[in-house]
């Protein structure tokens, strides 16, 4: 449908640009119990199984371009959320950590600068384009023989319990097909008093705010995305996936329901992301 009037073009932003509301939960990803195997790919609603082949291909078709598409997009504000997520973990010389959803490395890197020479952090991805397009900010890192490379699913970490003092997963659970799996995992190879960290977008709380950031989501991103990725679709499917996905207290749910405690939030930039602490045991 072209809008032919200008209310006609609001009543499609709005519709495009629908937000998670409590009371009516539109998404699956938060609801373990949910017995329709389907996940929500940005607003399509794709079955369970189809999930992980459809991210898979987003994330190789951004790989290349996925740091620049960052710093731009954020105005380089995401170094400053990686910052602070990796402050509140409080990470330990000779700390074990493991990265999550890890792709190109900016929270490993941080985390291998705190963990010192003993310590050690993995970085952990089921994509290979992502890891390899990270690769040669390792090389140019003092934190180098700090980190290594898994490629894997973050649904089933080939880890034994107990073996991590910390976990992080950072703006990638969001992508996982079943997230409460992927938290049990998170949960499963910490150490009992391991922290758990997760970064990932949410809903601003300002709804000028909210208002002026869907603007530039559903217009600016996509933009943005055709002309240095080359597809307008992966940064469309951006914006989407962030709000088909669960609220901060939702989130904090979940986490408590797979085993953690403490759960803490964190909003950052007027909610635009959260950081979600959490103990385990
Ligand atoms: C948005 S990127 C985040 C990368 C990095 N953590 C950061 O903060 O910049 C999401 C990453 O999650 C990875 N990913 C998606 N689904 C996954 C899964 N089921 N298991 C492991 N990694 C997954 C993608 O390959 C991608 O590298």
């Amino acid at each position: 449908m072209v809008p032919q009037t200008i209310k006609e073009h609001t009543e499609i932003f709005m519709k495009r640009t629908k937000w998670l509301d409590k009371n009516h939960p539109q998404h699956r990803t938060a609801n373990p119990e949910h017995s329709q195997k389907t996940a929500f790919f940005g607003y399509q609603k794709v079955p369970e199984d189809k999930k992980a082949q459809r991210v898979l291909q987003h994330f190789n078709t951004v790989a290349q371009k996925y740091d620049l598409m960052n710093t731009l997009l954020s105005f380089g504000i995401h170094h400053l959320w990686k910052r602070s997520a990796i402050k509140t973990m409080t990470l330990k010389p000779g700390d074990r950590v493991l990265d999550v959803c890890g792709g190109t490395g900016d929270l490993a890197i941080l985390a291998a600068q705190t963990v010192g020479e003993s310590g050690r952090v993995i970085i952990y991805d089921i994509n290979r384009a992502m890891i390899d397009a990270g690769l040669h900010k390792m090389n140019h890192s003092l934190s180098k023989k700090r980190i290594g490379f898994i490629q894997g699913d973050a649904e089933q970490l080939p880890f034994p319990d107990g073996h991590f003092d910390a976990t992080m997963v950072g703006f990638g659970i969001r992508n996982v097909t079943r997230m409460d799996q992927g938290f049990k995992e998170m949960c499963r190879v910490l150490k009992p008093g391991g922290k758990m960290m997760c970064l990932e977008f949410s809903k601003p709380t300002a709804p000028v705010f909210r208002w002026l950031y869907d603007i530039y989501s559903f217009h600016v991103m996509p933009l943005l995305g055709e002309l240095i990725v080359g597809s307008r679709k992966a940064y469309m499917h951006l914006p989407e996936s962030i709000r088909t996905f669960a609220l901060p207290d939702e989130l904090t749910a979940i986490l408590k329901r797979v085993g953690f405690s403490q759960v803490t939030e964190h909003k950052l930039t007027n909610g635009i992301a959260m950081i979600h602490l959490a103990v385990k045991g």
